[in-house]
């Protein structure tokens, strides 16, 4: 019986550091209105000439040397973003070209912060399925590139990086991903959008004078929709994998805002100290935020080989979703 699991993990942030200090110089806020509002101190911000993939392949080789495996033994990519190099190709196919995954198939796919959890899911499928024996799931954004730098009720939240994992069949079904919960409301859609750039809203210089071409958030909404459906979440996908909230060792968190997961977990009833957070270094990276977060616990010594692990995401779309893993290293 086939059954998926993370066998190898990586990331990458670009070097260049961006303080709540220096955002002070950009628009009207303060370092003490940032991280109490928020929990972010410092973020990263990829270079001019640095695209999405070019994170992306960083982190995947990263991701194939933890694995052991040479990237001619992938069988699919799948790029969770909402900033891709470009509208197509696919950012999945220009990574694949560049680590030298002749084997693979690869796509890109966007939903949002939600992202990573989702290709996690994805790829569990495939896996399950016996379609494939190793597929690279990387979650890769440079969300600076899409950000209003006038605004500073979004420009101060957001920041770039990747990370990636190597998902293989491990032939264990109590070990690995137990369980996965997808879900969407595109009824909320409008409350965090690009406006233009797309089909709807083409780019004309109108557009562009708009500054259509930026994050536009509802700030209040989001943060109410992203404390209500974390715990959703997580009691769903715990209930999926026959365990509960108490089974948990570790939840890594989608790391938009410190406060949205302080509310989330005291709801839950989880302690903080099974909480792993550095959003207070690299700010929301929508899909990257959740493998970094994994790779830096797992690094540190935080998760431990078949520790119980819980990651949730929620983002545009509106989506959300969770995952719940046995970590097997
Ligand atoms: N510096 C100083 N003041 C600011 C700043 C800033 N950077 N940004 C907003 N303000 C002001 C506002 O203008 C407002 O002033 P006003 O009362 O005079 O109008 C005041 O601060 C309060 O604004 P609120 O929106 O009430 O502040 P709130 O406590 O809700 O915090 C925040 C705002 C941080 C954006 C919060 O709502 C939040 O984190 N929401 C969720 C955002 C999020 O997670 N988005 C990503 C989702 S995932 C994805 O898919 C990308």
């Amino acid at each position: 019986m086939p059954n998926a699991g993370i066998t190898g993990i990586g990331s990458y942030l670009p070097p260049r550091v961006l303080t709540n200090r220096d955002l002070e110089q950009v628009v009207d806020t303060s370092d003490e209105w940032i991280t109490t509002r928020t929990g972010i101190k410092e973020r990263r911000i990829a270079l001019e000439g640095q695209a999405a993939s070019d994170l992306a392949v960083k982190a995947a080789e990263k991701a194939l040397e933890d694995a052991q495996l040479d990237a001619k033994q992938i069988g699919l990519i799948i790029v969770a973003t909402v900033t891709p190099d470009m509208f197509f190709p696919a950012t999945a196919c220009l990574v694949q070209d560049k680590i030298g995954a002749t084997n693979a198939a690869a796509f890109d796919l966007e939903a949002g912060c939600s992202g990573f959890v989702y290709a996690l899911s994805v790829a569990t499928q495939f896996i399950n399925a016996g379609v494939y024996q190793n597929v690279l799931v990387i979650g890769a954004e440079t969300l600076s590139k899409i950000t209003d730098w006038s605004d500073r009720n979004t420009c101060v939240l957001f920041g770039d990086g990747a990370g990636a994992v190597v998902v293989s069949n491990i032939g264990d079904e109590n070990r690995g991903i137990l369980a996965n919960y997808l879900k969407a409301d595109g009824s909320g859609g409008e409350l965090l959008l690009v406006p233009a750039g797309g089909s709807r809203l083409p780019v004309t210089k109108d557009t562009v004078e708009k500054r259509l071409h930026y994050i536009n958030m509802n700030g209040s909404e989001v943060f109410k929709f992203a404390v209500k459906i974390m715990g959703c979440a997580a009691k769903n996908v715990v209930k999926l994998a026959g365990l509960k909230l108490s089974d948990v060792d570790y939840l890594i968190p989608h790391q938009a805002n410190r406060r949205i997961v302080d509310a989330a977990i005291k709801r839950l009833k989880l302690s903080p100290d099974r909480v792993y957070m550095n959003l207070d270094k690299y700010g929301n990276m929508s899909s990257a935020s959740i493998p970094v977060a994994l790779d830096e616990a797992v690094k540190k010594g935080f998760i431990k080989k078949g520790d119980t692990v819980l990651m949730v995401g929620f983002g545009a779309g509106l989506t959300w979703g969770a995952s719940v893993l046995r970590w097997i290293k």
